[in-house]
């Protein structure tokens, strides 16, 4: 059968996000060109893919034949000349707004009225990545998550000035390409980044506060919490340096909002350079004589931990909905199948009760008096809904 959908894709970086997102294209069919500044980038990210493709024959995911195939359904291409007749275009280079926007700008004059060029940028505002454009209605965010062949979640960002009717082909592209498309508002963060804050912050200030250790923590987290790794692993595992910035990058562009409060603790780490596992050491250490700390399996303790932890999460999910970040069936998509969470935090707060939920918020904030605990509206209006 012939797939009407396919088409030319361009891609621009060939690094970690880049080189993923051209590999899921051209294992979809479509074809694809990359082009990186960088010409050791494009040689390093032609030998990764290779290798790759190779590790799935190996696992017999695909066979030999498929491999090669998208394998040559992806070209590296030295000139952006070469995407003229692409029908899409995803930059994946530096998160910097001067760099993306000049290549926006150079792509407008490169790329056909009815190619879409989209941004997988993960903190910069859309809406300013468009402004560089004379025709901006077609910009738009389409922010996938690393590893980008495997997570199904992509949030899909409308830039103000963007033409809706770009939005239905993003999502039918995504959509066959065995994607999950969310729609989110272009607010720093958009879905994940932002509702998944105190999954961090919140861990880290309990660790600040000296309540619990890292291996507790994770522990509570894991064993009681359901979640697939604890929070600390995970830092370690994302980079340390990467998730402070992130964190830094949504609290300053909240104007400062006390809720998204980094913490001394990792920027202390990110300092010394124990950025997790990439090098051997973050909050644990990964030297092969290194070794593991064990969690105080305490229940009454672990419950604390993984309540207050998750409360946070379900009053950030709320605010999210409060605010209209996304819908709530988006919301909860996001927050499953994007970092995998157990259950979504909407039907979380539900079961708990928003009665609870409001109680507990105004506990820590009576506790704290910090803004950074102030319950949600929605909350509290679905409490006094009854
Ligand atoms: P990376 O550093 O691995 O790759 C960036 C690539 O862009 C490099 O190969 C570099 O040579 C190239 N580049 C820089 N300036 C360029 C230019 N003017 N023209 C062409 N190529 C240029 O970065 P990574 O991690 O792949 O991130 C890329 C984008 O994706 C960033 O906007 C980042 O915020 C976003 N992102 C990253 C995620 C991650 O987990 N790494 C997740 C989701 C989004």
């Amino acid at each position: 059968m012939i797939n009407v959908l396919l088409m030319k894709a361009g891609v621009i970086g060939s690094g970690t996000m880049g080189s993923g997102i051209a590999q899921l294209m051209a294992m979809a069919g479509e074809e694809v060109l990359i082009y990186d500044n960088n010409p050791q980038a494009c040689k390093r990210a032609q030998a990764k893919l290779e290798k790759i493709m190779q590790r799935l024959v190996e696992k017999e995911r695909l066979s030999a034949e498929e491999a090669q195939a998208a394998l040559s359904r992806i070209v590296f291409v030295d000139n952006l000349m070469a995407f003229a007749d692409c029908k899409l275009v995803i930059e994946a280079v530096v998160e910097d707004l001067k760099v993306k926007c000049d290549l926006f700008e150079r792509l407008e004059d490169i790329c056909s009225s009815d190619c879409l060029l989209a941004t997988n940028t993960s903190s910069l505002s859309v809406t300013s990545i468009a402004a560089a454009c004379d025709r901006p209605q077609r910009v738009l965010g389409m922010h996938f998550f690393n590893p980008a062949p495997l997570m199904k979640l992509v949030e899909v960002v409308p830039a103000l000035q963007t033409d809706r009717l770009w939005l239905g082909r993003v999502k039918e592209w995504l959509t066959k390409w065995g994607k999950t498309p969310v729609e989110a508002k272009d607010t720093p963060g958009f879905i994940v980044n932002r509702i998944a804050r105190p999954f961090y912050g919140e861990a880290l200030r309990i660790l600040e506060e000296g309540l619990a250790d890292e291996a507790t923590i994770d522990w509570a987290m894991t064993e009681l919490g359901g979640f697939r790794m604890g929070p600390f692993t995970l830092m370690d595992y994302i980079g340390n340096d990467v998730n402070y910035t992130v964190t830094e990058t949504v609290f300053k562009a909240f104007y400062y909002d006390p809720r998204y409060k980094p913490a001394f603790t990792q920027k202390r780490l990110a300092e010394a350079g124990w950025l997790g596992r990439k090098t051997g050491r973050g909050y644990y250490d990964y030297e092969p004589d290194a070794s593991k700390p064990q969690p105080r399996k305490d229940p009454d303790l672990g419950e604390k931990i993984f309540r207050r932890i998750v409360l946070m999460l379900i009053n950030e999910a709320y605010d999210a909905l409060f605010w209209k970040i996304a819908s709530a069936e988006d919301i909860e998509l996001a927050m499953t199948r994007g970092v995998n969470y157990p259950k979504g935090l909407l039907l979380w707060g539900k079961e708990w009760g928003y009665d609870y939920c409001v109680e507990a918020m105004d506990e820590l904030y009576e506790r704290y008096r910090e803004d950074r605990y102030r319950c949600s509206p929605l909350l509290r209006e679905l409490a006094q809904q009854g």
